[in-house]
């Protein structure tokens, strides 16, 4: 079964149908870039615009799996680091389900990330605490206990040296300081060994578009807890959204 899953970042907007069976895209994927103002209302237009390239693949009035980079909390955003300030305080799942006539699923992104790390990715079949993260414009962070996501940790967002670490360790900030990977390594090391201390946990997964090029900083990193990358790199967000729409479907009782 095709479910369309749609990723909504801070430079991109991404959709593909996903094929659950697969844990894949069923067909290459549409990146339309995020509107320069990135408003509830304008974001939707765009999210409609990916919808309808997909109409012949994803049957009308089905659900659809839709990610946002901030916390979702029973389909309000209690506040927004990375697009227009006006989502904060919006009812978000209402309000794109009454834009797009059809029902959504709307999920953290790197929730929605390392859901789907966890069920095809490099999370799959570890028992244990594993803390997904998402390096790029903010960091994203998911908690997934025995295979069980705790929903909207925003573990980009603990202070350090005492700056909000997304300020210092996201990859935008790589590229907007230009930094080496070695200089930007220093301040990876710091955030890891920070959330270690916090969760001992027993794997990190770290995603994010620069996670195709790990093996230039996580050598560099020296923690206690194993940290790879993402086996799904970019395409877990939408893959993420897609499961958890299918999941809403399945289990009316956890939307
Ligand atoms: C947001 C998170 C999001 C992350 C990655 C942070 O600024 O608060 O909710 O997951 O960026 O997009």
């Amino acid at each position: 079964m095709n479910i369309l899953g749609i990723d909504v970042g801070g430079s991109g907007i991404k959709g593909a149908p996903v094929d659950l069976e697969l844990g894949d895209f069923a067909e290459s994927r549409l990146r339309i870039p995020t509107p320069s103002k990135s408003s509830p209302k304008n974001v939707a237009a765009v999210v409609a615009e990916v919808i309808e390239n997909f109409k012949d693949q994803v049957a009308d009035g089905t659900r659809i799996g839709l990610t946002i980079p901030a916390p979702v909390v029973h389909g309000r955003v209690p506040f927004i680091a990375n697009l227009h300030k006006s989502w904060a305080g919006l009812e978000a799942s209402k309000f794109f389900e009454d834009h797009l006539g059809r029902p959504v699923t709307l999920v953290n992104d790197a929730d929605a990330a390392g859901l789907a790390e966890v069920y095809h990715g490099a999370a799959k079949g570890n028992d244990g605490l594993v803390i997904m993260t998402t390096l790029g414009t903010g960091i994203g962070s998911a908690i997934i206990y025995r295979g069980v996501l705790v929903p909207n940790a925003e573990l980009g967002h603990v202070e350090l040296d005492g700056s909000d670490a997304e300020t210092r360790a996201a990859s935008s900030i790589k590229e907007k300081e230009k930094l080496s990977y070695k200089q930007w390594a220093v301040r990876l090391q710091r955030y890891y060994s920070h959330i270690e201390m916090l969760f001992s946990p027993d794997l990190f997964v770290v995603g994010g578009g620069v996670s195709k090029d790990s093996e230039k900083f996580l050598p560099l990193l020296d923690l206690h807890t194993p940290i790879v990358p993402a086996k799904l790199r970019n395409r877990a967000g939408i893959i993420g959204a897609a499961l958890a729409a299918h999941d809403a479907d399945e289990h009316p009782e956890s939307r």
